[in-house]
């Protein structure tokens, strides 16, 4: 088999082989197979498109190129939960403790911060002393005792994707239904867990703009995760503007453990409530969604779900009184207002915009080697459909660098547009695909 006839297929439009993806897969992880046909093939397919056979066959390939976890040592069904990516999308934070405090088993495998977008793994480096570098060993011991852990991507999972993804991203082709089903499923696939439940992502501060995009994509990853044999569901959200109101690392656990005391924001409580409602459900905790919600709000009114959060803390090296006094999670030197510029309605916020402010302001990786301030971020005081008068405040900006909170002000303001008249809101939640 030879690269350059199935870069020529698909650039023609054919169809491609189980054989000779699993072939290009295998020999590109090996290093058999340069990066510049590899490029070529992803931009063939970014334009031609995959089939659902060829989106399947690829996901399985990415999936086998490294070790497949083993999952089997811990007891009931795990349930691991995915998002696509987001503004302010702490929903790990809160929701892992939620369903943990209901009995279900969280095995999961998070990541860092990528692009605009923040990652789980940042915002639990808030806690003093917190880590994800454990053996499988003890993330597997952690689930069967505390009965949440959280590790980062090991080196020999699902390789072939963190190649790719690393090209996709320089190459222009990040943004292909296929490539992104794959990439984020054949990862699910690796990670062991027996039922999958994907938050899909819309709007502004999404990889998926259009909702009939997320849709689309939210569709052929259930699919994916069914045909392959694990329970898969897909709820599509709004990510039209932040989710919540913090965005950066530690004002973001904040606002998560504000949600575990039952004082958080509407649309992110709602978003908890909803996963954490299908998880229940896929895991076989719950039979109905009234009982799935009346467990979740238990965990939450009795502070159970706030102790496994502080217990899961605390066996990963965190501080675990962090959780219970806020004080000692990181803080910026700088709070200051951002005044409305004008009297008037939010109507629209450019979502990304707003997670490149916390990244201005050292919340995010620039490059590889980047080390972020835990401490920076932005909390939003108005949010799209809010009424606000001229020189009130719409964010307080927390920084410890006053020429990178000049630029983020600018740049902050710049993203939103207000209207003279009342509208209605639109929908948070957009849809589940069972
Ligand atoms: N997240 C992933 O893991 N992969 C993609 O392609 C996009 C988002």
């Amino acid at each position: 088999m030879r690269m350059y006839d199935i870069i020529m297929k698909k650039r023609n439009g054919g169809e491609l082989t189980k054989e000779e993806i699993d072939f290009f897969i295998q020999d590109y992880t090996a290093g058999n197979i340069p990066d510049y046909q590899v490029s070529a093939l992803m931009m063939a397919i970014y334009f031609q498109k995959m089939t659902e056979q060829e989106t399947l066959a690829l996901t399985m390939a990415m999936a086998k190129s490294g070790d497949m976890l083993d999952l089997s040592a811990i007891k009931g069904i795990k349930v691991d939960k995915h998002s696509t990516g987001g503004v302010g999308d702490k929903t790990s934070l809160a929701l892992t403790p939620m369903v943990a405090a209901c009995g279900i088993p969280v095995a999961k495998m998070s990541g860092r911060g990528l692009g605009h977008t923040g990652g789980t793994i940042d915002k639990l480096e808030s806690f003093p002393g917190f880590t994800t570098g454990i053996p499988v060993s003890q993330f597997i011991e952690n689930v069967n005792t505390v009965g949440i852990s959280i590790m980062g991507q090991t080196a020999d999972l699902a390789p072939a994707d963190k190649k790719l993804y690393a090209l996709r991203d320089v190459t222009a082709t990040v943004d292909n239904m296929s490539l992104i089903a794959s990439s984020i499923m054949s990862k699910k696939l690796a990670a062991g867990a027996d039922a999958i439940v994907l938050d899909v992502k819309t709007g502004s501060g999404a990889f998926m703009k259009a909702e009939e995009d997320a849709f689309a994509l939210a569709k052929e990853m259930v699919k994916i995760g069914n045909n392959a044999g694990r329970k898969t569901i897909a709820v599509v959200t709004d990510m039209d503007q932040p989710l919540g109101y913090a965005v950066g690392n530690a004002l973001e656990v904040k606002e998560a453990i504000a949600t575990l005391r039952g004082e958080g924001p509407a649309d992110f409580t709602e978003i908890c409530m909803t996963l954490g409602t299908q998880m229940l459900l896929a895991g076989e905790k719950a039979k109905t969604e009234d009982e799935a919600r009346n467990m979740l709000s238990e965990a939450i009114a009795s502070g159970k779900a706030l102790d496994k959060l502080a217990e899961f803390v605390k066996a990963q090296g965190g501080n675990p009184d962090a959780v219970y006094d806020c004080e000692l999670l990181p803080k910026a030197s700088v709070i200051e207002a951002v005044a409305a510029p004008v009297s008037g309605y939010i109507q629209h916020i450019v979502c990304d915009e707003i997670g490149i402010c916390s990244l201005i302001l050292g919340g995010g990786r620039e490059n590889k080697e980047s080390v972020i301030d835990l401490s920076v971020g932005l909390v939003l005081e108005k949010k799209v459909g809010d009424y606000v008068k001229a020189g009130e405040p719409l964010a307080y900006i927390h920084g410890n660098d006053p020429e990178k909170i000049a630029v983020a002000t600018k740049r902050f303001l710049d993203a939103y547009t207000f209207c003279e008249k009342p509208f209605e809101k639109k929908a948070f939640i957009k849809g589940i695909i069972l």
